[in-house]
C-alpha cells in the first residue's frame, strides 16, 4: 500500500451533516476525499478525476442512487461503489448489490462499520491496481522485445518481420516521422544473417546533394579538386553487411538513377575511378514520405520505386494503434526512471486516458519525449497529467488580416516573413526538434534546414 497513491474517495450525500461526519471520521486515514452534494456535481467531478471508491447516498437529489451508480461506473469502470441507505431498505440493498455495488452501510452510520467496510474496499482497490499492472506486464509478449506494440497492426508487423528479417531481401520501410522506422531497421539487422557484419546508415536528407555521391560511392585520390585522399564510400563500407538509406525521397533525380543501377548490379565505381567494384550488401531504405505520391508528382523515379517496393514494411501512425500508447508510455517510463534514478511506479489513470485520446502528430518519438520530460518533473509515485505537455498542432494558421506584418516591399518578402514566423513557431512548439517541426510544417527536413539557413535561424 505504501507506494500506491492513496485511494481517491468520492462522497455523494445531500445531507451536509453526513458529509461533515464522514469527512471528520475519515480525515485521519490516508485517503483523498472529495465531497459532492448532488448527482450532477458527482458526475461533473467524475469527468475529470478517476475516483477509486465512491460512497453514494441512496437518495441524492437529481437522480436515483442506482442510476447514479451505473452512470459513474460507466465513466470509471473500476470504481468501487459503497451505498449508504436508510435502515431497513433491504430490497434496495439487494438490488444495488446485484447491479454491481461492492458493499453498503446503513444510517445512522456506525463509525466502526464505516472504517471496516472502507478498509475492505481499499484492499479491493489495491488488488485491482496490482492486477492492472500485472496484466500490462504480461501484455508485452512479442517476438521482438525491442519493439513495443500490442495492437493488431503491430502484430501484423511482427509477423512480417519474422518472415523477412532472415531472408536476404532489400526492404523499404515507410511510416510517418517518429513511428519507429530506424528502430525496425535496427531490429532487421540484429535478426538477420548479417548481424555480425557492418551496418552503415546514411541519412540522405542530412547530406547536401553535391556531397551525397562521394559519400555513397567514395572517390579516388585526385578525382576532383579537394579530393586529396582516397575515400571509401558508404556502400563499400557496408560490404558483407547492410546499408540503411534513410529519407530516400530526398535524393535528387541523378542520384536516384545511380542508385537504381547499384541495386540491380550490386556494383559501384568510386568517383574518378573506372574499375567496377563488386559488392555484397543488403539494402534497407526508409522514408516518411508517401512514395507513391512522389512518383505521381515526378519527384521520384517510378522504376526505382518499383524496385524498392518489392518488400515494403509500413508502420502505421500511433493514432491508428491507440492500444500501443499506454504500453509504450510504460516502457519509456521505466527506461527514463532508470536513467534519471526516479521511482515512479505507473501512470495515473487520468494520464493514461489523456494520452490515449491524443493524436500524437510526432508519433512515438513525441510520446517518448513527453514521458521523458514528465519523468524529470515528477516525484511519483504516479506520473500525473500536470506533468504531461501536449503540443496541439493548430488547425488554423494565424491569418494576418489584422495586419500584424510590417509593410513589405514585395510579395516575396511578405511570404518570407510569414514563412519565417511559421518556422519559428513550429520550432518553439516542438522544442527545436527539426524533424518534428518539419513534419508539422509538412516539408522535408532538408527543406526546413535550407529555410532556417535562409532566415538566419541556425544556431551559431
Ligand atoms: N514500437 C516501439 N517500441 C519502442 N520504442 C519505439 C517504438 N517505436 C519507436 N520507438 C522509439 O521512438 C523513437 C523514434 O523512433 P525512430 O527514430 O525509429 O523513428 P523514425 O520513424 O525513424 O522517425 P523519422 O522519420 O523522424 O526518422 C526512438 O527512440 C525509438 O526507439
Ligand atoms: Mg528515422
Amino acid at each position: 500500500m505504501s507506494d500506491v497513491q492513496p485511494p481517491r474517495i468520492l462522497i455523494v450525500d445531500d445531507d451536509q451533516g453526513i458529509r461533515f461526519f464522514l469527512e471528520e471520521a475519515l480525515s485521519r486515514e490516508n485517503y483523498q476525499l472529495t465531497l459532492a452534494s448532488s448527482a450532477a456535481e458527482a458526475i461533473r467531478l467524475a469527468e475529470t478525476t478517476q475516483y477509486d471508491i465512491a460512497l453514494l447516498d441512496f437518495k441524492v437529489p437529481g437522480m436515483n442512487g442506482l442510476d447514479l451508480m451505473e452512470r459513474l461506473k460507466g465513466m470509471i469502470p473500476n470504481l468501487i461503489v459503497l451505498i449508504i441507505t436508510a435502515f431497513g431498505s433491504r430490497d434496495l440493498v439487494r438490488e444495488a448489490m446485484n447491479r454491481g455495488a461492492y458493499d453498503f452501510f446503513t444510517k445512522p452510520i456506525d463509525i466502526h462499520d464505516l472504517r471496516f467496510i472502507l478498509r475492505r474496499a481499499v484492499d479491493k482497490y489495491v488488488l485491482l491496481r496490482e492486477n492492472r499492472t500485472l496484466k500490462k506486464t504480461l501484455e508485452y509478449k512479442s517476438p521482438f522485445p525491442e519493439i513495443i506494440g500490442n495492437s493488431p497492426a503491430m502484430h501484423g508487423l511482427f509477423e512480417k518481420l519474422e518472415k523477412v528479417a532472415k531472408a536476404d531481401v532489400d526492404i523499404l520501410i515507410t511510416g510517418e516521422s517518429g513511428t519507429g522506422k530506424e528502430l525496425v531497421a535496427d531490429v532487421i539487422y540484429h535478426h538477420s544473417a548479417r548481424a555480425g557484419g557492418p551496418f552503415v546508415k546514411v541519412n540522405c536528407a542530412a547530406i547536401p546533394d553535391t556531397l551525397l555521391e562521394s559519400e555513397l560511392f567514395g572517390h579516388e585520390k585526385g578525382a576532383f579538386t579537394g579530393a586529396e585522399k582516397l575515400k571509401i564510400g558508404k556502400f563499400e563500407r557496408a560490404n558483407h553487411g547492410m546499408i540503411l538509406l534513410d529519407e530516400i525521397t530526398e535524393m535528387n533525380g541523378f542520384m536516384q538513377g545511380k542508385l537504381l543501377r547499384v541495386i540491380q548490379e550490386r556494383t559501384i565505381e568510386r568517383l574518378g575511378g573506372n574499375t567496377p567494384i563488386k559488392l555484397d550488401f543488403r539494402m534497407l531504405a526508409a522514408t516518411n514520405r508517401d512514395l507513391f505520391t512522389a512518383v505521381q508528382e515526378e519527384r521520384f523515379r517510378e522504376d526505382l520505386f518499383y524496385r524498392l517496393n518489392v518488400v515494403p514494411i509500413h508502420i502505421p501512425p500511433l493514432r491508428e494503434r491507440r492500444e500501443d500508447i499506454v504500453p509504450l508510455a510504460n516502457h519509456f517510463l521505466r527506461q527514463y526512471c532508470a536513467r534519471f534514478g526516479k521511482h515512479i511506479l505507473c501512470l495515473s489513470p487520468e494520464a493514461e486516458t489523456m494520452l490515449e485520446g491524443y493524436a500524437f502528430p510526432g508519433n512515438v518519438r513525441q510520446l517518448e519525449n513527453m514521458i521523458q520530460h514528465a519523468v524529470v518533473l515528477s516525484d511519483g509515485p504516479e506520473l500525473e497529467t500536470k506533468n504531461l505537455q501536449f503540443f496541439e498542432p493548430r488547425q488554423e494558421r494565424p491569418i494576418p488580416n489584422g495586419n500584424p506584418l510590417p509593410p513589405a516591399d514585395t510579395i516575396d518578402s511578405a511570404v518570407g516573413k510569414v514563412e519565417r514566423d511559421m518556422i519559428v513557431q513550429a520550432l518553439q512548439a516542438v522544442k527545436g526538434r527539426r524533424q518534428e517541426a518539419a513534419a508539422y510544417l509538412n516539408i522535408s527536413r532538408k527543406s526546413l534546414y535550407n529555410k532556417m539557413k535562409k532566415y538566419g535561424l541556425m544556431d551559431g
